[in-house]
């Protein structure tokens, strides 16, 4: 009998972006012709992104990786016996021994890179379905109360502490109740909800189902953009599955608890990630801000409380109740508890997603895991938490990453994503742009931010021609207070944010002199 050799081949965005699939076909007719026996298992990416498509054999020594591979490769692989984890050039030993993912804390992405993302079973090998299980046995307040003592805050941005949200929620009685998934991802620079989507689907599903037991809400949708469409795919069939199997619907497991999902795909606008934009969105309107109170918590989609919370805030609830509150508590720091998976884009040599406990410093993510700058050349800024976070300068790259310590220092953790630029940037041209995205990404429902963005821009356009230069950073900082203090939601009301970092860090850029403060100061 021939041995059956399992390969496991990428089938995230990221790895089917540069071949992945067309890797996959070619050890398919490699082995046909050599007549060998090949099991391809197309898991999800283990963020080593730099790699892929990174491929994986298993061997009785644990899964060998190779990367990046590409169709010519492959022969080669072959010839020198990839498939019982033979050297070869492209070879980098024993998947969990890379340094890049030993060193990690995975909790939420435990799985991702691992497990066959659609398979059931596979879910259920790798402690799939435990926190649901013990949920489903457990009162609605209860699961509240492990979910606010694991000390869980909001992953998509804002931080607002999860178990909080679930209580106002669970204690608004109503006929109906939603969860609501915020799968927006709009944030530059990060791509961990889709990782999750489309590595780990069941996990979300899980989360989204605790939550739902939680506060007492029996449908679920998630807000997925279009311009994600393995995750789409993913996500429907995942969900397909788990109602086959009991595992959404009506009375989950025989629990005679009901909750189902569906998935709702946005058409593409920065302000739909934005929550209240997200519901009218959802409503089938013109995604524009809402004004608050009400709270979603208390009167959301269609009038109904509505829970909105972030795919990673939902995805690391499973664990929470699987090992407990304190398991996950005991890591991070300060109020920050848990891990982030934390994004590592732009001028990186290793590029790709790394889940920490908060605490760590942006200097050891640029350089003990990003490997330093793509381009040789020294790293100059880091942009930190999306469109709206702050540039960070060197002196700055060793405060722990923690939501009040970035807060102290006028920055955002956010959604964990990060953005490195070498010193061939202009941070000037940087403020512009951040002016820029917020004009096109304004909903339009309040003046600083609708017409205060144009008009930043404009200053900015007059800045970069040194035009009356003092006069028009003054008219600048003004404008930025008007913004900050005016505006209903953060697109208008951070967009100071970038804008002050680059002036205060990096004055030379607009033609001002550096103070002392712009070198050395990491406040
Ligand atoms: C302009 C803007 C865009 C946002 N985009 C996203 C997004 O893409 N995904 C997300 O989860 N949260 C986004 N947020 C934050 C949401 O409004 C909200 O705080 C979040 O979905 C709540 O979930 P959480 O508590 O789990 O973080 C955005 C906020 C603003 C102001
Ligand atoms: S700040 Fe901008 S995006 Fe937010 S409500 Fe006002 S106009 Fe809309």
């Amino acid at each position: 009998m021939t041995q059956t050799t399992t390969v496991y081949v990428p089938c995230d965005t990221a790895a089917v972006a540069v071949g992945a699939n067309d890797v996959a076909q070619a050890i398919a007719s490699e082995a046909k012709q050599r007549k060998l026996s090949v099991n391809i298992v197309r898991n999800g990416s283990h963020g080593l992104l730099w790699l892929e498509p990174l491929i994986e054999v298993a061997t009785p020594n644990g899964r060998i990786a190779y990367g990046p591979v590409s169709p010519a490769d492959v022969a080669g692989l072959f010839d020198a016996g990839f498939l019982s984890g033979q050297n070869h050039a492209l070879c980098h030993g024993v998947t969990q021994e890379i340094p890049y993912l030993k060193k990690q804390q995975r909790l939420t992405f435990a799985r991702v890179g691992i497990t066959d993302p659609i398979c059931l079973d596979d879910y259920q090998r790798h402690d799939g379905f435990k926190g649901l299980k013990r949920a489903l046995g457990m009162a609605s307040a209860d699961i509240v109360e492990a979910v606010t003592h694991s000390g869980l805050r909001g992953r998509g941005g804002a931080a607002f502490p999860t178990g909080i949200k679930w209580k106002t929620t669970l204690e608004t009685p109503a006929d109906q109740k939603y969860i609501a998934c915020n799968a927006d991802e709009g944030d530059s620079g990060t791509f961990s909800d889709r990782m999750i989507m489309e590595g780990d689907p069941y996990c979300l599903l899980e989360g989204m189902t605790i939550a739902g037991i939680a506060v007492e809400a029996t449908y679920g949708y998630i807000y997925l953009r279009s311009e994600y469409p393995l995750a789409i795919n993913t996500m429907n069939t995942a969900i397909e599955r788990a109602r086959e199997a009991g595992w959404l619907g009506k009375n989950i497991q025989g629990s005679g608890r009901d909750f189902d999902v569906e998935v709702r795909v946005g058409a593409g606008a920065y302000i739909c990630g934005e929550e209240t934009s997200m519901l009218d969105s959802l409503e089938g309107k013109r995604g524009e801000v809402r004004f608050k109170p009400p709270l979603p918590a208390i009167r959301g989609l269609f009038g109904k409380p509505t829970i909105i919370n972030n795919v990673i805030s939902l995805a690391s609830v499973p664990i929470i109740l699987d090992k407990g509150a304190e398991y996950y508590r005991d890591y991070g720091m300060g109020r920050s508890r848990g891990t982030l998976p934390f994004q590592l884009t732009g001028n990186l040599k290793r590029g790709g997603l790394v889940e920490l406990a908060f605490g760590t410093t942006l200097r050891e993510l640029l350089f003990d895991y990003g490997g330093g700058s793509a381009s040789g050349r020294p790293l100059r800024a880091v942009q930190v938490g999306g469109p709206l976070g702050a540039y960070l300068p060197e002196s700055q790259w060793d405060v722990p990453l923690d939501y009040e310590a970035y807060m102290d220092i006028a920055a955002m953790v956010g959604h964990g994503g990060l953005v490195a630029f070498d010193d061939t940037v202009d941070m000037a041209e940087m403020a512009q742009y951040a002016m820029e995205f917020c004009a096109i990404e304004s909903c339009g429902k309040c003046t600083p931010c609708r017409v205060g963005s144009i008009r930043g821009a404009e200053i900015m356009e007059k800045i970069r021609r040194q035009e009356d230069l003092s006069q028009h950073i003054d008219l600048l900082q003004e404008l930025c207070d008007t913004m900050e203090e005016g505006s209903l939601c953060a697109l208008g009301g951070m967009t100071p944010y970038p804008v002050r970092s680059a002036i205060k860090h990096f004055p030379q850029d607009f033609g001002l002199k550096p103070s002392p403060q712009s070198a050395a100061d990491p406040a």
